[in-house]
């Protein structure tokens, strides 16, 4: 199968002219690469868990690229022209919001306490850059501006991400899993519909924070934070996740 390009945890080929196929491979890279390592069995459980929620979603009536999964590591998904924006949607605040916020670059929504966990009533969106070097973070004027998604496409693409944070949520609360924030992205079918693309609900792309931990006042996370943090190891977390999830 022709090669055509790699992610930062995925190599993709050319299945046919219009589906790709995704490898799930085992490596974990954080803050914009400078930090890499790789985790048996990352790729699979990854993969299987993006599956997981691909079904999910497609029942859920969330249109999605996902096909098949050939292999437990590799995916089939329709090739898809990709909106060149990540769309990251928050419950709590973590990550870069609060470095951002730190260094005077962000203002959180009222009310909200600039510290890891603070709850973010109602949520809220923000975008990215994805095909910038470095993931960059764009508001609405910018997004319009060089005609990456119309205004019409934005409110939709938020109105989905909302959907997708409601069924990922439900999934997770009833195995005792917090939903902190994640991110997503969106692809154009050949008719010009938004499509979910890439990933979801995987720990690469999500934070999830155990909840009975984190109502004794501990963040243990159950995803790539332990990796970003050397806080634990990777595949045992990401074990423990995709158990809990299954088992609900
Ligand atoms: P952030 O706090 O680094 O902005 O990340 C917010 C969420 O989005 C977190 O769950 C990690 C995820 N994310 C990615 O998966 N890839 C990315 O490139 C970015 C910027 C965030
Ligand atoms: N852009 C971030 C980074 O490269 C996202 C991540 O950690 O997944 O660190």
């Amino acid at each position: 199968m022709p090669y055509i390009s790699s992610g930062k945890a995925k190599d993709i080929y050319e299945a046919s002219n219009d589906k790709l196929l995704f490898e799930f491979t085992d490596r974990v890279t954080a803050f914009d690469g400078k930090k890499k390592a790789e985790y048996q069995e990352k790729g699979e459980i990854t993969c299987r868990m993006a599956e997981y929620w691909f079904k999910i979603m497609e029942q859920e009536g969330i249109p999605t690229h996902y096909i098949s999964c050939p292999t437990p590591t590799s995916m089939l998904v329709k090739r898809l022209d990709i909106v060149p924006v990540e769309v990251i949607w928050r419950n709590y605040a973590a990550g870069s919001l609060l470095r951002r916020y730190e260094a005077g670059g962000v203002e959180l929504p009222d009310g909200v306490e600039p510290e890891e966990g603070a709850p973010i009533p109602g949520g809220m969106i923000e975008f990215t850059t994805k095909f910038e070097a470095v993931d960059r973070p764009v508001d609405i004027k910018e997004i319009l501006y060089n005609g990456w998604m119309s205004e019409q496409e934005i409110k939709y693409v938020t109105k989905l991400t909302k959907r997708i944070n409601e069924v990922l949520g439900s999934g997770l609360s009833n195995a005792d899993i917090i939903l902190a924030d994640f991110k997503v992205e969106y692809g154009r079918t050949p008719d010009g519909e938004i499509i979910l693309a890439d990933e979801v609900g995987t720990p690469d792309g999500c934070r999830f924070w155990d909840k009975a931990e984190f109502e004794n006042g501990v963040i243990k996370s159950l995803d790539k934070d332990v990796f970003r943090k050397g806080t634990g190891d990777l595949t045992a977390a990401y074990g423990e996740l995709f158990e809990r999830i299954q088992k609900v």
